[in-house]
């Protein structure tokens, strides 16, 4: 099981070599500090203050150091992933590297069609993430329509970036 699926049902409290922490979580934690985190990321930006409740309320914010691996491809995935800060990389393939920055999210996949998760991922610097559980997520896209689009846009980004890259890689192999 993936660490963070570990620390998020509290079977871990947290990591045992100290490298990922929970910095401010669910209820008690700051809520007023964490929606007004929120209104900077841009999948939120359109969010009401009532649905950035509602998110601040399910979202758990961690900090995980450089080199920590986030999600494993090919095993069962349950959380959803945005970045806050720093940059973290998904091992597409042997060859196929994406660099994610500030803003931009993963995990979604294992979550919508729930299937394993497709890439490894791993913190390329320390990074503070917000997290949010399968759970959750489903109700969040319940809850907040347009999020709905975000993800269908990004998933749509991702498809013509892997089909350009595998044509180019065709044309490659078959020559001039
Ligand atoms: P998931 O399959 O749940 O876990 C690994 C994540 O890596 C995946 O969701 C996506 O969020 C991300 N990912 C997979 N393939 C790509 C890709 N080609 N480009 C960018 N991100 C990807």
């Amino acid at each position: 099981m993936e660490l963070i699926s570990r620390m998020m049902d509290g079977s871990i409290p947290y990591d045992p070599e100290g490298r990922l922490e929970p910095v401010s979580s669910g209820p008690g934690a700051n809520q007023g500090d964490k929606i007004e985190r929120l209104k900077e990321v841009p999948m939120f930006e359109a969010c009401s203050q009532r649905q950035l409740r509602t998110v601040a309320r399910i979202a758990r914010v961690f900090d995980v150091a450089a080199g920590t691996l986030l999600t494993r491809a090919g095993e069962p995935g349950d959380e959803f992933f945005l970045i806050i800060d720093g940059t973290a990389r998904a091992e597409v393939s042997a060859e196929k590297r994406v660099t994610m920055h500030p803003g931009e999210f993963f995990g979604e996949m294992s979550l919508l069609d729930g299937g394993p998760r497709s890439a490894t991922v791993v913190a390329d610097t320390p990074v503070r993430l917000l997290v949010i559980s399968r759970r959750h997520f489903t109700r969040l896209l319940t809850d907040v329509p347009g999020l709905t689009q975000t993800l269908l846009a990004t998933l749509s980004q991702r498809v013509r970036l892997a089909e350009e890259r595998a044509a180019r890689l065709g044309s490659a192999a078959t020559g001039p």
